[in-house]
């Protein structure tokens, strides 16, 4: 993404995108008219007035050049973040249309920033997020040469050098955020909890951050019970990575936990077929964690950041954890398994009870595919949060709204806790009958494992993968969390 000095007119590109305050086309039509004089015939037969999201396309010649016209409804000035969310969809379908025109450059005249109640450098880097994250398209197995989508050369007309800057933060964020989602789309062969390891160690030595990958066999020396049992049926070996990043010396220590399932057959609980179509999404709090890491050490926020990743694959073979078997965690807890698919709590215990224990923390944020009953509650278009701890629950609810990673609060009260309660173990893995509630029951096992360290747990087992309807995203992988995230960290004072 460029930024010109030069009027949208001047620069030479496949398509030009203005933007449209709802009835207010009359402003444009000097520009628009002496290009395409059946202007004002086409809105009023397709019913054009400038409503959010509304689109024309008209193909025309400039300058002996054919060039697409892109006319985009932007409503009525509105400062909420909804308002801003159908900005960014609106970029998401501009980006559709280019490919499916076959347009290689486009040039946008962006609406103004206070539009949306922003600064211009806010609006930019929205922008520059949005449109990185809509060109996403994992294409890495696809042989057939008509299917593959060039790249799109974006220039944002009419804005000064100061705001490239808030343009290249944009797209640290956005390349961040399709990071996650390309290992995410990566088969779950291939896609390994030794390869997600080395995809850290890479981003590790990429931005010098300080890196710890524990392997199996010290796993089980350090009594790590609940990942050693994931893994148990599985012949590829677990991981825990741990990824550090020190932005300022005695700032506070935020702590990231992301479960990194790099496929979930259930185990011997065995998922039906049809749910486990696509259970490689599984290491999505992973991705989530380790890509905001690369984008955090970019953006270098005066605050210290621990990423801890419990990696490993879920699966049913050799000699798996059987429903009934009893775990010890890290932390001398134990866990009555009564479930081996309910496997994300048993290996984020682990991570979780690690990093209070060795770090001195201001706050720890879980991210994890967890539960399909958090689907059932909220549906694909907000993550799970939980939690009791209200200045970090707020922090999380405005980073969400501010970059368009939503979130939605479910209740966690005492109520709650019974319904992990084991006749044998301090715990079981699964809520019993009669409470329901299968998000908020497995965020109470997870608050066993946080001692008094300010927490919230993030459910994005609905947001993470397939969201329909949203047109940045693609089918796959969306990302889910590595905006909210970097976030986080960046707003932290
Ligand atoms: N990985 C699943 C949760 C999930 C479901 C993620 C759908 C993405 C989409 C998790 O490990 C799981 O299987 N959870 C069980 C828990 C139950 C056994 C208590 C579930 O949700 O059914
Ligand atoms: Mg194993
Ligand atoms: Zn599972």
């Amino acid at each position: 993404i460029q930024l010109s000095l030069k009027k949208i007119s001047d620069i030479k590109s496949d398509a030009r995108v203005y933007f449209v305050v709802q009835d207010t086309l009359a402003t444009l039509l000097p520009k628009i008219k002496p290009l395409f004089s059946g202007i004002e015939e086409l809105a009023k037969k397709q019913k054009f007035s400038g409503k959010m999201g509304q689109m024309l396309i008209v193909p025309t010649i400039d300058a002996e050049h054919l060039i697409s016209l892109v006319i985009v409804g932007i409503g009525k000035a509105d400062s909420s973040a909804r308002a801003l969310e159908l900005y960014r969809r609106a970029l998401g379908s501009v980006v559709r249309a280019c490919e499916g025109r076959k347009v290689k450059s486009v040039t946008f005249a962006l609406p103004s920033a206070d539009f949306f109640g922003l600064k211009e450098d806010e609006l930019i880097e929205q922008t520059a997020i949005a449109l990185r994250m809509a060109t996403y398209y994992f294409d890495l197995y696809i042989t057939d040469k008509d299917r593959l989508i060039e790249s799109l050369d974006v220039t944002i007309a009419q804005t000064d050098d100061a705001m490239q800057v808030a343009a290249d933060r944009g797209l640290i964020i956005g390349k961040s955020v399709n990071q996650a989602r390309y290992w995410i789309d990566m088969p779950p062969c291939v896609l390994t909890p030794t390869e997600l390891a080395d995809c850290a160690q890479d981003i590790a030595k990429k931005q010098n951050l300080k890196i710890t990958t524990f392997s199996e066999k010290e796993i089980n020396e350090m009594g790590m019970g609940g990942l050693a049992a994931v893994s148990k049926g599985s012949n590829q070996d677990c991981k825990l990575v741990i990824l550090e990043y020190r932005g300022k010396k005695d700032a506070p220590t935020v702590a990231l936990v992301g479960k990194g399932v790099t496929f979930d057959s259930g185990g011997l609980s065995l998922k039906p077929a049809n749910y486990m179509e696509t259970m490689k999404e599984d290491m999505s709090g992973a991705s989530a964690v380790i890509s905001a890491m690369d984008a955090i050490a970019q953006l270098k926020p005066e605050i210290n950041v621990i990423a801890l990743t419990p990696l490993a694959e879920n699966l049913p073979g050799g000699e798996p954890t059987m429903p009934g078997d009893i775990v010890r965690f890290y932390n001398g807890k134990t866990a009555e398994v009564r479930n081996t698919d309910a496997e994300g709590r048993l290996i984020l215990a682990d991570a979780l009870a690690y990093a209070v224990k060795n770090y001195k923390l201001d706050a720890i944020v879980d991210i994890a595919t967890l539960t399909g009953a958090c689907a059932v509650a909220l549906g694909p278009f907000f993550t799970g949060l939980l939690g009791e701890h209200d200045d970090l629950i707020d922090r999380l609810k405005q980073a969400g709204k501010k970059t368009g990673d939503a979130v939605w609060q479910l209740p966690l009260t005492d109520d709650y806790k019974k319904a992990i309660k084991s006749p044998i173990a301090d715990i079981c893995n699964i809520g019993k009958r009669g409470y329901s509630a299968g998000t908020i029951t497995a965020a109470c096992f997870l608050q066993n494992f946080v001692e008094d360290v300010p927490w919230a747990h993030l459910d994005i087992a609905s947001t993470a993968f397939d969201v329909p309807d949203i047109s940045y995203y693609r089918s796959g992988a969306t990302g889910a969390g590595v905006r909210l995230l970097i976030e986080l960290i960046r707003g932290w004072k």
